[in-house]
């Protein structure tokens, strides 16, 4: 049960690449009924492989458990081998998708341009983007950080502005993620957090009222941390790698 008073957080669960395909299944199955009991109280959305998209779609058909994509093309149709485009996640019943995660970008050389296209083709075709940012190296200096945010969000806000209509209503995910926390074991300190966090909502939902922010912590989430990071006030949810693969950490997480 939620505990009282406690707001519905979104726990995003990013399996990458640890899984193989029967893997995913096997693990969404096994844990399929214990997933749909946790989605009836909190926002569940699991992220597998493009291929275990549609078979784990089946499995948690007309239920509250969500799916999301781990990338998408920036492209929507043509000759573009091997990319997926947000089409084809529509037509697994995808309703998010994460861009721009530290690990595609520096395997795939994506420019935060690529990334505001993908965002915006995403809203267009009913896709929530889960745009993930983050500063590389552990720096004492906020000022710091939150210049390599703003720039890193700089052309997301730019075509926002420019098709304001077409974002009115539609829920936006922004996940910092501190690239040095991301599977280290490493986590910012609170006050710190609590700092961006203030920043990034007053740079987003604050400032664009009509659109549907949602602002989510990622970086070595687990069950030794999360309650404190609960008691950040402007976020709203966590995305999970590494503690997500352990069914029962996955779900201490969601529980405390
Ligand atoms: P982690 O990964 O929880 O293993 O640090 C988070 C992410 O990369 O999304």
């Amino acid at each position: 049960m939620r505990k009282k008073n406690q707001k519905k957080l979104f726990y995003i669960a990013n399996w990458k690449m640890n899984f193989s395909l029967n893997d995913e299944i096997y693990f969404s199955g096994t844990n399929r009924d214990s997933f749909i009991k946790l989605s009836l109280e909190h926002d569940i959305i699991l992220c597998p492989s493009y291929l275990g998209l549609y078979p784990i779609n089946k499995l948690f058909n007309n239920s509250s458990v969500q799916l999301g994509a781990q990338d998408c093309s920036k492209h929507l149709k043509g000759s573009f081998t091997s990319q997926i485009s947000v089409i084809s996640l529509s037509e697994v019943d995808c309703k998010y998708c994460i861009i721009g995660h530290s690990e595609v970008r520096k395997e795939e050389k994506q420019t935060d341009k690529d990334i505001a296209l993908k965002a915006d083709l995403l809203v267009k075709n009913q896709i929530s983007p889960i745009i993930c940012i983050g500063e590389p190296k552990k720096t004492k200096k906020l000022d710091k950080v939150v210049d390599i945010l703003k720039c890193q969000l700089k052309h997301v806000f730019d075509i926002i502005e420019k098709n304001l209509n077409i974002f009115v209503g539609k829920s936006i995910f922004i996940a910092y993620e501190p690239i040095w926390a991301i599977g280290s074991g490493k986590i910012p300190k609170l006050e710190d957090l609590e700092k961006i966090f203030d920043w990034l909502f007053l740079n987003s939902k604050k400032k664009y009222s009509e659109i549907n922010f949602k602002l989510i912590y990622g970086g070595s989430v687990d069950s030794s941390n999360v309650i404190d990071f609960k008691k950040i006030p402007n976020l709203d949810g966590f995305l999970i790698g590494g503690a997500s693969l352990d069914f029962q950490e996955f779900e201490k997480i969601v529980k405390l």
